[in-house]
């Protein structure tokens, strides 16, 4: 099938990389003229794994094409995935000028009959305002079909994800569309979700909130386990095995973040509210996340006591491991936390040090914050190690050579990575969340 996709982030190239993979020939409309030469050279724009490999072989195969040209992708194309970015506005509802602008983008190119797709995650009634701008800019003899196909995949794993999802949801109103889209999905060996647009579209923010849900409750217990002297491994271990419960996302830790959970949670309470509904369990969700931020810097506070002139390593930079992604960063959060409470602070993350930079800037004072080179010179004269994101080498971990570099030692293990007993044996003092 001939394919083109809108928007070349995590969803988009990822997305055009599979399916061209899979013997389709794809063409990608991206606005950065300077990304796009670079993908042409199989020069990928984020950390993701396999992911240069397969643009790399793609590209060099011939069904893989990167333009800024709508023109060069539309008018041939069977299917278009718009898969652009949908981020927060400032009423948490999600901000859609992107979705909207593609889809006007589209309208006056499109030719014959085309299925428009819609991969970014959208509220209820986005794919009925991107009909009627489609409807407005299209030529007269020019047909389209709406669909709705959210996306799974969870960034540092997107291409496994994609090739291999647990299902492939399908929100179509007309049977050539769906049939289409079903033909362009049927290699990727998934149950099929057949929905309406509207079920596909609310299906997906109720996944995300759904996850959000989980981690939250684990922090939540989490605290109460360190309260009565309960284990939350053991705990949430116990729950876990029980299939009705799934142990997935029963990790305690810093609280969700990235591009996607927060954002979601805010939007499916602004579609609650606008369906004239209070979702409360939402709102403790999100209070639950937020109070994650405190919890981590009281653990440090209990210690090394009060921050003005001590100095704290961080650990991980990203939301989570194997990704350089560092939107809703909490770590990030910690850190700026940490400096305006006088601390000093030497961080460091395997991947993610130049997108922290740009993000970073304005808070930055360089006499109280430095990033290391790599752990051993994070954890230079610190007064406590604080790891919060769980990359690899983290979780290797020398506590032997850490113990030489330290001021103080002191462990804030907020992934519980490590076993505190094996770590209080060589001299260190830990915490954990919930244990
Ligand atoms: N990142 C994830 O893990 C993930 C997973 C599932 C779903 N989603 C959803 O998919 C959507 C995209 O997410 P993402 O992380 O890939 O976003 P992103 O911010 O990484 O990428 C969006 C891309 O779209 C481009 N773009 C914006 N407007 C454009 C236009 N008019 N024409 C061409 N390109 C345009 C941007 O330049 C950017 O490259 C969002 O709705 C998100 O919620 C994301």
């Amino acid at each position: 099938m001939k394919i083109a996709t809108i928007g070349v982030g995590y969803v988009g190239l990822v997305t055009s990389a599979v399916f061209a993979d899979l013997g389709n020939d794809v063409i990608s409309v991206n606005r950065d003229k300077q990304k796009c030469e670079n993908l042409k050279k199989g020069i990928i724009p984020m950390y993701e794994s396999d992911l240069a490999d397969l643009v790399s072989r793609n590209v060099k195969l011939g069904r893989l094409k990167f333009t800024t040209d709508y023109a060069e992708a539309v008018p041939n194309a069977d299917i278009i995935f718009i898969a652009v970015g949908t981020p927060s506005l400032a009423d948490g509802s999600a901000d859609l000028s992107q979705v909207k602008e593609a889809a006007a983008t589209i309208a006056p190119l499109l030719e014959n009959y085309t299925v428009v797709a819609t991969k970014s995650t959208v509220p209820v009634g986005t794919n009925r305002i991107v009909g009627e701008i489609l409807s407005a800019g299209k030529k007269s003899n020019a047909t389209f079909d709406l669909a709705s196909v959210p996306e799974f995949l969870r960034e540092g794993s997107a291409v496994k994800d994609t090739m291999h999802p647990d299902r492939t949801v399908i929100g179509a109103d007309a049977e050539r569309s769906r049939e289409m889209l079903i033909k362009l999905h049927k290699p990727l060996k998934a149950p099929f979700v057949l929905t309406t647009i509207e079920s596909a579209e609310m299906l997906k923010y109720t996944a995300n909130s759904f996850l959000a849900m989980k981690i939250s409750f684990a922090n939540a217990i989490a605290e109460i386990c360190e309260k009565v002297g309960a284990d939350v491994t053991d705990v949430m271990d116990g729950i876990g095995m029980d299939k009705r419960i799934g142990r997935a996302f029963l990790y305690p830790g810093p609280g969700y973040g990235g591009s996607c959970f927060p954002k979601d949670v805010k939007a499916l309470i602004a579609i609650a509210k606008k369906a004239g509904i209070d979702f409360h369990l939402l709102h403790a969700v999100e209070d639950i996340n937020a109070g994650q931020i405190d919890r981590i810097l009281d653990k440090i506070k209990i210690m090394v006591g009060p921050l003005k002139g001590k100095t704290i390593a961080v650990l991980g930079l990203t939301f989570k491991a194997n990704t350089d992604d560092v939107r809703a960063s909490q770590p990030i959060e910690v850190i700026k936390r940490l400096l305006k409470l006088g601390a000093s602070v030497r961080a460091y993350d395997p991947i993610a040090v130049p997108n922290a930079k740009k993000k970073m800037l304005a808070s930055l004072d360089e006499k109280k914050f430095i990033y290391a080179e790599n752990t051993v010179d994070a954890l230079k004269d610190a007064d406590v190690a604080v790891i919060i994101t769980e990359w690899d080498e983290f979780v290797r971990l020398d506590f032997s050579q850490a113990e030489k570099v330290m001021r103080q030692r002191n462990v804030v293990d907020v992934r519980n990575l490590f076993d505190p007993e094996k770590v209080k044996a060589v001299g260190f003092r830990y915490v954990g969340m919930g244990r």
